[in-house]
């Protein structure tokens, strides 16, 4: 590092730059010369400088670390990642919020982003989860909508309540992940004192072919801390960047972040029966009935040298899994294949898997050919076709999932119809899981966040309230009744 510093400057293609301080003018008043090549070449890559943002998950924070295994599950899964104890394997993760654009304050009330990718010997096994365990809705058509709840209005560009609570509040599905948001969890202390959840059922599949459904977890070693709405304005007035402060001097200092990996494992042919829907995100499975089971722990030992480089370019997917490692039918699951992907290859380009953060660690061999930025080679003189008479990168059967049974009629079936009870999960929440000071922290929250929205759109959400729990409903409408009233 040192000598390099010392190294003169060039252009990008190699040649010296003489001079850094003065455009080159026609006279020492004059107006600029076309032929400033450089100074055209430096304009023109700071005209380039910023990439799109991501949709969603825009704000961020990432580092790299080490999982180890210390339980060995390989009778639900082959994949080699969990093969023994003692097994390591590096990993990125990037944290984020979700609504706000790359310039959010961190210590926003909003979901958190928890997305770790495992370099595996078998690929990349990426689990882009949040710190929550359900979502706000079941169908990935609800997506973009969602989005367009919690941005900005567009006549106003200023977020919106009534935009937000007005769609929350006619899905009644998702009063669960809106409990949890406006709950004493909804702001997390730092993105080391919160869970992770790889929220949907995933598949794990065993050396003999069996299918286990899956739930993943990461659980924190630093406690569970979080801000009430006063403590987080404080901090957004005293430091915007409180989130990425913490992680990057914790792992600065030596005191890395760990988190251990949890598994529910559910046999694949109670997914008949279970009490709940087994793929519906806005459900978690009690642990009673599927107890955690551990995996590993992971922790966060290195700071990215270079934040665009490694945490902007990151390109997260679940459609990332690895032999051992699948899908569900969940729906939200089944979009999220296609979105990640199609959302990557617009904002980082076809090629964004020979980025070095996102490379698997695994030799590849695709048959894949050029395209923007194809910058390896471009496999060189291999001609692309299979099959072929060289024996050249065969598939491999041996990893095929096992055949799964789904239904043989097409439709646009409604998902509400199937397992509808939408109030269950949050009215447990809300009596078992909360005490009184945990209810009445919710219902000032909720009060404050709801603040601006219609009073059809308050008594909308009252209501679903009430199916969870009639003190839900009353408390809640009680603190937005003194809040008002403390306005005037
Ligand atoms: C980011 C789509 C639901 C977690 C993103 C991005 C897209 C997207 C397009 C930006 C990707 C990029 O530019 O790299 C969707 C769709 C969903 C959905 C269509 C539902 C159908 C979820 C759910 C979770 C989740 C349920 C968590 C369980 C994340 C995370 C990121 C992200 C953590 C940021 C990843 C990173 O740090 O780069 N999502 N999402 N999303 N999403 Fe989703």
């Amino acid at each position: 590092m040192a000598n390099e510093n010392t190294l003169p400057m060039t252009t990008v293609a190699g040649a010296p730059v003489a001079n850094n301080q003065d455009s080159l003018t026609a006279g020492p008043r004059g107006p600029l010369l076309l032929q400033d090549v450089w100074f055209l070449e430096k304009m023109a890559h700071f005209d380039r400088e910023v990439i799109p943002e991501r949709r969603m998950h825009a704000k961020g924070s990432g580092a790299f670390g080490t999982l180890t295994i210390t339980n060995d599950i390989s009778k639900y899964s082959s994949a080699k990642v969990f093969s023994e104890v003692g097994k390591k394997t590096e990993l990125f993760t990037r944290f984020s919020l979700v609504a706000g654009e790359r310039g959010a304050a961190d210590a926003e009330r909003d979901i958190r982003g928890f997305a770790v990718k495992f370099y595996t010997e078998e690929g990349n096994w990426d689990l882009v989860g949040n710190n929550t365990p359900v979502f706000f809705f079941r169908d990935p058509l609800k997506f973009p909508d969602l989005n367009h709840a919690v941005k900005r209005d567009p006549r106003t560009n200023l977020r919106s309540a009534e935009n937000n609570w007005d769609f929350w509040t006619h899905l009644p599905e998702a009063l669960h992940q809106v409990t949890i948001v406006m709950s004493d969890r909804g702001i997390p202390a730092s993105y080391r004192n919160m869970h992770g959840f790889g929220s949907h059922t995933y598949s794990l599949i065993n050396a003999e072919g069996e299918r286990f459904w899956v739930k993943f977890h990461h659980v924190t070693q630093q406690g569970i801390k979080n801000l009430t709405d006063e403590e987080s304005a404080a901090m957004i007035g005293a430091d915007r960047e409180s989130h990425q402060r913490d992680l990057f001097d914790s792992i600065e200092n030596g005191d890395f972040p760990k988190w251990k990996l949890m598994i529910q494992v559910m046999p694949e042919a109670d997914a008949d029966t279970y009490k709940y829907h087994p793929f519906d995100l806005t459900k978690v499975w009690s642990k009673k009935d599927y107890p955690l089971i551990e995996v590993g722990e992971w922790e966060l030992n290195r700071n990215a040298e270079n934040y665009h480089a490694d945490v902007e370019q990151a390109a997260f997917s679940p459609a990332h899994v690895v032999p051992g490692i699948s899908f569900s039918p969940d729906r939200m699951l089944q979009g999220r294949l296609f979105s990640y992907g199609d959302a990557q290859r617009y904002r980082l380009g076809v090629n964004h898997h020979q980025i070095p953060v996102n490379a698997p660690k695994n030799p590849t061999n695709s048959y894949h050919r050029d395209g923007a930025m194809r910058v390896d080679g471009n496999q060189g003189r291999t001609p692309s076709i299979e099959p072929n008479s060289y024996n050249r990168w065969n598939q491999q059967p041996t990893y095929a999932d096992p055949a799964q049974a789904i239904g043989a009629v097409a439709d646009r079936f409604n998902f509400r119809d199937d397992d509808a009870n939408y109030f269950e999960q949050p009215g447990i929440l809300f009596r078992e899981k909360m005490d009184d000071a945990q209810r009445q922290v919710l219902f000032e929250n909720t009060a404050r966040a709801i603040d601006g929205a219609s009073q059809a759109t308050i008594e909308r959400h009252i209501f679903n309230c009430t199916q969870a729990d009639p003190a839900y409903g009353a408390g809640v409408r009680k603190a937005i009744e003194a809040l008002q009233a403390s306005k005037g």
